[in-house]
């Protein structure tokens, strides 16, 4: 397994461009199933996640070619099931089921299980896909669901479900009637997707907004379109102009995605310039100590939590990080302390109290933006820091050390 050694202490200046969004590009990916025919997806990033999505597609018998700009057609599909070894490795895996259920009146999709974060069930998605009229039995660890065409329902999701919305809202494309999604996501990523499924003809109201309306109709067309900027890249390195005190220019950017970090960041004291797509980052001395919660959309992104940690564990005060989103997601807590944070966890908030300074040591990714987190912690760190456990980063982040080098991190990675 790779490794990355990064040399901490330089401060990072010049210019990065922001890949398409990992989190866009799955349920955009999983849309093709709706259609008979050629879509053409633009700005699909090169990601291990989106390497997982399209071996589950192609399983399926959905035909592609292109990378970054993608055509995709799911006019011949030769089954409606996504196997266990293909779920296990990606949750978002789930994508599938609606889509499936709604244009071959069935699917059998694996249940992903527990993962490092928490018990993430999608017991949500269920409940919805049974409301739109689909029969759903739970048999040997797979969802198993039918409807020869589903209906048109109000559905109220008890807990905003980001990828539940997206699930539900691609079935709803082509069941017959109406269906109003109430407590829906409001996340950027919904709303690009919604974009996609209108130009693949489907109409679809509200989307952004917490109740989504979805007037079925009898069939789809293929669309042309394009993945909206990730933004949790771009935040990630919006920290670490913050956490090396440089100077970055972040470009191919949606800046109104990150107000929530944004806002948090000139608290602390950096200087944030924004204009139409790109972002100014500067980090500006010594930084303070702000207090975060993480909510849905537009609140503060639970997959930036664990990167503005690494940031409070260098700033000046005591910060209160509180995680509202996931039941278990401070992972990072004890490699960073083992880097010389000084964090205590209680309940579902860490107590930051920040140190003059971290110092490298070897340290293990649990999870994709814990690992963002270690690389962030690991360039502010006196000495070096080994991080193990890289296929993590890999999963949504496209080539980090590359873009980090290019603006003066020392920092490479080690086969292995
Ligand atoms: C998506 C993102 C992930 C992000 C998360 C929250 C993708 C591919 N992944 O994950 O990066 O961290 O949103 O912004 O877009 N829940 C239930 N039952 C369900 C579904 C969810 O209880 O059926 C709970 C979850 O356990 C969690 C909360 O709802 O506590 C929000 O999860 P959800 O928005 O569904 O996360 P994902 O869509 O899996």
């Amino acid at each position: 397994m790779d490794k990355m050694v990064i040399v901490g202490g330089e401060k990072l200046a010049g210019e990065v461009r922001i890949s398409g969004a990992k989190n866009a590009a799955l349920p955009i990916l999983a849309s093709s199933l709706l259609v008979d025919g050629w879509n053409t997806f633009h700005n699909i990033p090169d990601l291990l996640d989106i390497k997982t999505i399209k071996k589950l597609l192609k399983s399926l018998g959905v035909e592609m070619e292109g990378e970054e700009t993608l055509r995709i057609n799911a006019g011949g599909i030769t089954q409606c099931e996504a196997s266990y070894d293909l779920v296990r490795t990606m949750r978002a895996s789930i994508l599938v089921l609606g889509p499936l259920v709604a244009r071959m009146g069935e699917a059998r999709v694996s249940l992903p299980g527990g993962c490092a974060i928490g018990a993430r069930p999608v017991n949500l998605h269920i409940k919805a896909l049974r409301e739109l009229g689909a029969e759903v039995a739970l048999k040997d660890g797979y969802v198993e669901a039918k409807a020869s065409r589903l209906k048109g329902a109000e559905i109220y999701f008890d807990i905003s479900t980001v990828t539940g919305t997206e699930n539900i809202m691609m079935a709803a494309t082509l069941a017959e009637g109406t269906t109003i999604l109430k407590n829906a996501a409001r996340e950027p990523e919904v709303v690009n997707l919604a974009e996609v499924l209108i130009g693949m003809g489907a109409r679809i109201h509200g989307a952004g907004s917490d109740v989504i309306t979805i007037e079925g109709v009898e069939s789809l067309h293929p669309a042309d379109a394009k993945v909206i900027p990730d933004r949790i890249e771009a935040g990630t390195f919006l920290i670490a102009a913050g956490i090396t005190d440089g100077d970055i220019r972040i470009t191919g950017c949606e800046p109104l995605h990150l107000d929530a970090l944004i806002a948090k960041l000139r608290d602390a004291g950096m200087s944030i310039d924004t204009a139409e797509d790109t972002i100014r980052a500067k980090g500006g001395g010594i930084l303070r100590s702000v207090d975060v919660k993480t909510l849905p959309y537009p609140g503060f992104p639970t997959d930036l939590q664990a990167q503005i940690m690494a940031l409070m564990a260098v700033a000046v005060g005591l910060s209160v990080i509180t995680e509202t989103v996931f039941e278990n997601r401070f992972m990072h807590v004890s490699e960073m302390i083992r880097m010389g944070a000084d964090i205590v966890i209680q309940g579902k908030s860490a107590i930051v109290r920040g140190v003059p300074k971290l110092h490298g040591a070897p340290v293990m990714a649990t999870d994709l933006r814990a690992s963002a987190s270690l690389i962030l912690a690991g360039l502010a760190a006196e000495g070096t820091t080994v991080l193990s456990r890289v296929y993590h980063i890999d999963r949504g982040y496209q080539q980090i050390e590359k873009k980090l080098s290019a603006l003066g991190a020392d920092i490479r990675r080690i086969p292995g």
